[in-house]
């Protein structure tokens, strides 16, 4: 009778207990299960083995002592139907820079437990040449493999249908066929120097979905964009960064009907008749060749432009003056004519651009006062740049 009264109270006690614990953790918002799934935990200790064949000392907080592997270097679980799930893996950087260990080949299928897998970071992989069989995450929407100079060949990205992002900086792929038929949004191939045929760039121009593509420091020439006309399939595009490339023209870009950002700074530039009709927020201009203040004026009618950088050219005709001007665009936020010969005072008309927080002036021939309008206390300016100026403030 009494043994039979103790367990019922200890039974009650359990249950009271239990249901007080899980109230605490739903009603704080924590995940009510703790730690990570034993099977991930299980394929991360592999994949530590493998980026520490031979002798490495690559993620020395991934331990077969420590459960909970979210809370590990590198990685991120996100609550996925009450289980925490491997949602990002952060593997760049991590592998011992040794000489010895280059180059090797990675297990792709040791990521296969990892279902709910998002992001994969593989860039500065010391030594990565290629996978031993294709990568199948259906859930990665991110892929980074900048940075790993021995992958000579793009992998099969058969296995992963939902990728939108993928970087490729700095490597030396022979060719991008595996990059046909993907419905990427994001595309960096900075560095990458292989965009030499206009095949290449032909599925680049294929890829429908594409928004953000980067092909800085590529090498590329006028000559690859000439009688182009592929690009009217980017439907899609938002913003194209040729910068670092040696372009003397601006390439063709009509039929690009979402496009706002352009970054062509660093190139060659002394025409740029083909930014006639395009609708840009986002312009940058700096590192170039122009000289004549008429190829600009196709700029002062873009009255949708936020953002202009034109510094370190060789302008120094009067662009703030006559009917249409740089002064006409109204909406600017950003404007950077530094590093030009522009002389004589600051112009008033800057006044007349009430939306403008950053304005550089650095390193042209200014004298004079900055006109008081400019820094009268009602205006959006924040930051201006003087460096190098005859230029004084008349509340000095
Ligand atoms: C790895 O370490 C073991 C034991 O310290 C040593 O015997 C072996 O030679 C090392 N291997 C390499 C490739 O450095
Ligand atoms: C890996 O990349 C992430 C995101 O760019 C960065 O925050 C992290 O510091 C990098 N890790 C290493 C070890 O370089
Ligand atoms: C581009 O798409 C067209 C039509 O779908 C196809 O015929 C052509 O082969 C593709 N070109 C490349 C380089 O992918
Ligand atoms: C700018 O717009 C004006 C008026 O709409 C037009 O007459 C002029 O040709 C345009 N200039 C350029 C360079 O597009
Ligand atoms: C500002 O714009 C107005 C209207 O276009 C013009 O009359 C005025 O001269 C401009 N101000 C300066 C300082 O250029």
């Amino acid at each position: 009778m009494k043994l039979s009264l103790l367990r019922l109270c200890v039974v009650w006690t359990i249950w009271v207990m239990t249901t007080l614990l899980l109230l605490d953790c739903e009603l704080s918002g924590r995940p009510c299960v703790l730690g990570c799934m034993e099977d991930e935990r299980a394929a991360l200790l592999n994949l530590k083995a493998a980026f520490n064949s031979l002798n490495g000392t690559a993620l020395p907080l991934w331990h077969a002592n420590s459960r909970d592997c979210c809370r590990w270097e590198g990685i991120k679980c996100d609550n996925i139907a009450n289980t925490m799930r491997v949602t990002e893996l952060y593997l760049n950087g991590t592998r011992d820079n040794d000489e010895l260990l280059l180059p090797w080949l990675l297990d792709a299928s040791l990521f296969l437990p990892l279902e709910e897998l998002q992001v994969l970071d593989l860039s500065s992989t010391a030594g990565l040449a290629g996978f031993t069989s294709t990568l199948r995450l259906k859930n990665l929407r991110s892929l980074n493999l900048n940075d790993n100079l021995y992958l000579e060949q793009l992998p099969n990205l058969d296995g992963l249908p939902s990728l939108t992002e993928i970087f490729l900086s700095a490597n030396s792929f022979e060719n991008l066929n595996h990059l046909k038929g993907l419905k990427l949004e994001t595309l960096d191939l900075a560095f990458s120097n292989h965009l030499s045929s206009e095949d290449e760039l032909l599925i680049i121009c294929n890829m429908t979905s594409l928004k953000h593509p980067s092909i800085r420091e590529n090498n590329l020439d006028d000559s690859i964009f000439e009688g182009f006309t592929n690009t009217l399939r980017l439907k899609n595009l938002q913003s194209l960064d040729l910068s670092g490339n040696v372009l003397k023209q601006v390439p063709n870009l009509n039929g690009l009907p979402c496009l706002t950002d352009l970054y062509l700074s660093d190139n060659s530039l002394e025409h740029l008749n083909h930014l006639k009709g395009l609708k840009l927020e986002t312009l940058e201009l700096s590192w170039n060749e122009m000289s004549r203040e008429g190829e600009l004026s196709v700029i002062w009618n873009m009255t949708s432009l936020k953002h202009l950088s034109i510094g370190f050219n060789h302008l120094s005709d009067p662009i703030f003056e006559g009917k249409t001007s740089l002064c006409e665009l109204r909406g600017l936020e950003e404007l950077d004519i530094s590093g030009n010969a522009f002389a004589g005072s600051i112009p008033p008309c800057l006044s007349n651009m009430t939306s403008l927080y950053t304005l550089g002036l650095s390193y042209n021939h200014f004298r004079g006062a900055i006109p008081p309008s400019l820094l009268s206390s009602h205006r959006s300016l924040e930051y201006i740049s003087l460096l190098g100026l005859g230029i004084y403030s008349t509340k000095q």
